[in-house]
């Protein structure tokens, strides 16, 4: 006979279960509703806030706007070139081929692009592209993409549950059927029954200090969940840190200033006010690719060029004012809002962010589907598409097609399905998981570990790495989980937030090793990953590695690129790419 809890607990059966309410997770359960399936969506925090909304400078898809001969080809070789050949080139052609149709989907539900005066959409130039290829909606773009979403998935009458986090996948037999979790305001339990189950939920770049991810977002939830359930992990080593974080004030840390700012003409100067890109990338100046932009602003600050805050200039204010009002509005509002700065008038001081998690959950490039039968995974929390250093702009675009992809697989997968998977011992194990937590009253301070995390991950395993530092960091790792075995969870009159940030911690530190033990395993500097201790790239690393659990990983050939694709890459000289 099942054991029945003690505290209240609402079962939801769905067909298609999206985990995460950014752009990704909307875009597929757009899908399934157009499709006439039905579809949930869960998240921990507000839909209309979702880290999507960050995004900012712009989307990419070769429309050919602006610069005629741009192709979606052009767009694919840009990407597996500047990606140091560990993309995978099917995924790359699926998102290049498919970005125009992303774009009208977006348009069609009422995105409001930037135009031209004749109504082309305007494109804008982003870092190592060839061509203008980048759309936006002035460096709001994730923004109104985000807007734009959530007005459709409301058109729809799309169920978006914003308040429940989630804690675990159920799974029988290497087979997915739902998901449990709480209510983050009064921990009611949560069973969601679904056929297909879709992880939303982000990556892993909010366990390090500085990063242009919020508090609670981007803490390797799609990570543990997808581990736990039977999934891998590829690349987790592949971070990418952003050229330009805000160094102050210290609890903004990391805020982004877009890229756009760079591409609309932005110049970078170190403290003795030279154009230091000259050394670096003397071709494409700062518009080189972002891997090259922040190891160069990193070197400049540690060979002791550095502003006295240990930053570099970004300046701006010799663009015509109209610009930057124009095409940079946040970037102007965020400074004068947090440094009370006019970038109209005075240069930005930035130090390299981490921004973004290229390696993410292992899926096949043609549907998303992960090891686990029933689950997929898309948007930051997957992998495929960026190699070692994701171009600007192209994340947006992935989440668009790859949404509209794995919304409709997700969909048919479910009407084919001849029956769903239950398995008590599965829900009893995500009841049990939650209790023992909630049971916790020991001394360690879940808050103070997570920062523990962030500062091991900042310390050992930042732009440039070693062996020393990452087997200290691991060292580190291992005894953080020791006295995780002691924390106290306090919910309060408040809510569940507390019960939420021990789960962050446990996702974050196992997003943590699964990063420390990828870089140990890439021997080499290729992309944004630095070794210090390798300073060159290693053909022979020419390969994707799949972490499966501590200790577990195994490397995966990356398929050939297509000669259509492969004759349109062009060399660009790497002289001056230094590592310390
Ligand atoms: O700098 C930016 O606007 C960021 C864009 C991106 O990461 O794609």
């Amino acid at each position: 006979m099942p054991t029945q809890p003690n505290y209240p607990e609402k079962r939801i059966a769905t067909s298609v279960l999206v985990i995460g309410s950014g752009g990704s997770g909307l875009r597929a359960a757009i899908e399934v509703a157009e499709r006439g399936g039905d579809v949930t969506v869960i998240a921990k925090r507000a839909k209309s806030d979702a880290h999507t909304s960050l995004a900012a400078g712009g989307i990419n898809a070769a429309l050919a706007t602006m610069d005629p001969d741009d192709t979606w080809q052009q767009h694919a070789a840009d990407t597996l070139k500047e990606g140091y050949f560990l993309s995978n080139p099917h995924t790359v052609e699926i998102v290049a081929r498919g970005a125009e149709r992303g774009i009208e989907d977006l348009v069609s539900y009422g995105m409001p692009f930037a135009r031209e005066e004749d109504g082309r959409i305007s494109q804008r130039f982003f870092g190592a592209h060839t061509y203008r290829r980048t759309a936006f909606a002035g460096d709001y773009t994730g923004l109104e993409i985000q807007r734009t979403l959530v007005n459709r998935a409301a058109q729809l009458r799309i169920p978006v549950l914003d308040t429940v986090y989630i804690t675990r996948l159920l799974v029988k037999d290497n087979v997915v059927f739902g998901a449990y979790g709480f209510d983050l305001d009064d921990g009611t339990r949560y069973i969601f029954n679904a056929d297909a189950v879709v992880l939303a939920a982000g990556g892993h770049n909010r366990i390090w200090r500085r990063t242009s991810s919020r508090r609670d977002e981007n803490t390797g939830d799609s990570w543990r969940l997808a581990v736990e359930a039977g999934g891998r992990i590829r690349d987790p080593e592949l971070v990418q840190f952003h050229p330009s974080g805000l160094i102050a004030p210290e609890n903004a840390a990391g805020t982004l200033v877009s890229e756009a700012a760079r591409g609309e003409g932005g110049i970078l100067r170190n403290a003795l006010g030279e154009r230091f890109m000259a050394r670096y990338d003397p071709e494409r100046m700062e518009l080189s690719t972002r891997d090259r932009v922040a190891l160069a602003a990193y070197t400049e600050i540690k060979e002791g060029r550095g502003t006295p805050n240990g930053g570099v200039w970004l300046d701006v204010s010799h663009l015509p004012r109209v610009t930057i009002m124009e095409r940079l509005p946040r970037v102007y509002q965020t400074l004068l809002e947090l440094q009370m700065l006019d970038i109209t008038k005075d240069p930005i001081e930035i130090a390299p962010t981490a921004h973004y998690s290229m390696g993410g959950v292992w899926v096949r490039p043609e549907d998303h589907r992960t090891d686990v039968d029933g689950l997929y995974a898309i948007g930051e929390a997957s992998s495929g598409l960026h190699g070692a250093n994701r171009l600007g702009g192209n994340s947006l675009i992935e989440l668009l097609v790859y949404g509209r992809i794995v919304g409709e697989t997700a969909a048919a997968y479910s009407v084919h399905l001849a029956g769903q998977q239950r398995s008590e011992e599965a829900l009893a194990q995500a009841r049990a998981e939650i209790d023992d937590v909630l049971g916790s009253d020991g001394p360690e301070n879940v808050r103070a570990l997570q920062r523990a995390v962030r500062n091991t991950m900042t310390e050992y395993a930042g732009v440039v790495r070693d062996e020393a530092g990452l087997r200290t960091g691991l060292a580190e790792l291992d005894a953080i989980e020791e006295r995780m075995r002691d924390i106290g969870v306090h919910p309060d009159i408040a809510g569940f937030q507390d019960l939420a940030h021990a789960f962050d911690l446990r996702s974050a530190v196992l997003a943590a090793r699964a990063t420390i033990e990828g870089a140990l395993e890439r021997r080499e500097t290729r992309g944004a990953h630095n070794r210090s201790d390798f300073p060159d790239l290693d053909e022979s690393l020419q390969v994707n590695l799949v972490w499966s659990g501590p200790g577990r990983i195994s490397r995966e050939a990356v398929p050939p690129i297509p000669e259509e694709i492969a004759a349109l890459i062009r060399d660009v000289s790497s002289a001056g790419k230094l590592v310390e």
